[in-house]
């Protein structure tokens, strides 16, 4: 893993422009200049943003899915109209570089029917899409050494220190897995059922933003941490934490968060159910067959696909439709609405759905903001 590219504020040559980034700016900065994005090390131009978005490779014929841009608006824009470099702040904090290559009208009808399959309003991705600014700066990125990007919990977040500790294991088959939920019962057995197959597993959770009625991560790390303890074998089972912001783009972001987790060290990815999906914007497998527009081996990592995961009465146990034939009355099922009321009214959800460690912390969570 190459290192990360860092400068030092009394480097620049004054006087620079500065700019306050989002949230999801500064996780886009930390990533693409700690190679979490490689073989991508900068905010895309609009060549390359077309190029990503028609045919989910980079010109230089790398498979890519999800284009990082810098949007800004207008009056930022002409701000910026005859700087070479702005400096990304975080708060009162500089935290990076953005050497300014060009400054590009964002073709955000284009992004959103290509990487968001919709111009849906009610898609998330589609929305935040909506409100950024009309133009893109392309550009490379440095950070400051003293600066680190602020995300919950104490978990390691770097691809560097990431392969790091799973070179220390002595794996060579890693399994990741990608959350931005709570782990309830579907979840585990896939990781269970994969973890079987390799040498480890990476719990690797969202700490970036995700839409605000997804749990929150300081309540999600402490449902990790309940579990982990009490039903993970910890010789095998690693927690760390994955900076990103999530788009909600499904299948496109399947395939974005299987070459992310190639870059922190992982050989193998989970792609279960409605993958990084939303409302019914896509097919339950439309983040399988994605993977099959690539070539055998292209995107470096390999998806381990699951089908719809249940609870089965009459087997005993979880299962998909490969495994159990029963009937649907036979499942446990709850939809996300359901689980939320039985959470908000202190009701504990079947075990068989979550197990109640983790049932206890979510329903003192919801407590807590109703
Ligand atoms: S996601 O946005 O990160 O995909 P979530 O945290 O719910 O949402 O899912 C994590 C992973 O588990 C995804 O690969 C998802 O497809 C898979 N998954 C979630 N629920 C099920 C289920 N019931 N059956 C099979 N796979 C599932």
């Amino acid at each position: 893993m190459p290192a990360a590219t860092v400068v030092g504020v009394g480097e620049l040559s004054p006087p620079v422009a500065s700019y306050a980034a989002s949230f999801r700016q500064l996780s886009d900065l930390y990533l693409l200049a700690e190679g979490g994005y490689a073989p991508i090390r900068k905010f895309l131009n609009s060549v390359e943003t077309r190029s990503v978005c028609q045919s989910m490779h980079l010109t230089t014929g790398e498979p890519w899915s999800i284009p990082p841009v810098f949007p800004i608006d207008s009056v930022t824009r002409a701000r910026l109209a005859s700087a070479d470099q702005v400096v990304l702040m975080d708060g009162d904090a500089p935290a990076g570089i953005l050497r300014i290559e060009d400054i590009f009208p964002l073709e955000k009808d284009l992004y959103a029917d290509t990487v968001f399959r919709t111009s849906d309003g009610s898609h998330p991705g589609v929305r935040w899409l909506a409100g950024a600014g009309p133009y893109s700066i392309a550009g490379t990125v440095e950070l400051f050494p003293e600066w680190e990007l602020d995300v919950p919990g104490s978990l390691p977040i770097s691809p560097r220190d990431t392969a790091a500790l799973i070179g220390d294991r002595g794996w060579e088959t890693v399994v990741g897995f990608q959350t931005r939920n709570p782990i309830h019962r579907a979840h585990e057995f896939c990781t269970k059922i994969a973890l079987e197959t390799a040498d480890g597993l990476v719990i690797h959770p969202v700490l970036g933003e995700t839409k605000p009625d997804d749990t929150p991560p300081e309540v999600r790390l402490a449902c990790y941490d309940v579990l982990l303890r009490n039903y993970y074998s910890p010789d095998y089972v690693m927690l760390a934490g994955f900076p990103g912001w999530m788009r909600y783009a499904g299948p496109r972001e399947a395939v974005f968060h299987a070459q992310i987790r190639k870059n922190y060290g992982m050989t193998h990815f989970i792609v279960g159910r409605d993958h990084a999906g939303v409302g019914s914007h896509y097919g339950p497998f439309d983040a399988h067959r994605i993977f099959s527009e690539f070539l055998p081996g292209e995107i470096g990592i390999e998806p381990i696909f699951f089908d719809f995961v249940h609870y089965c009465r009459t087997c005993e146990g979880m299962a998909s439709k490969k495994t159990c034939a029963h009937p649907r009355e036979h499942r446990v099922h709850l939809s996300g609405s359901e689980l939320r009321r039985m959470l908000r009214e202190g009701r504990m959800p079947p075990r068989e759905f979550t197990r109640p460690e983790v049932a206890e912390i979510l329903i003192s969570a919801s407590r807590e903001v109703s």
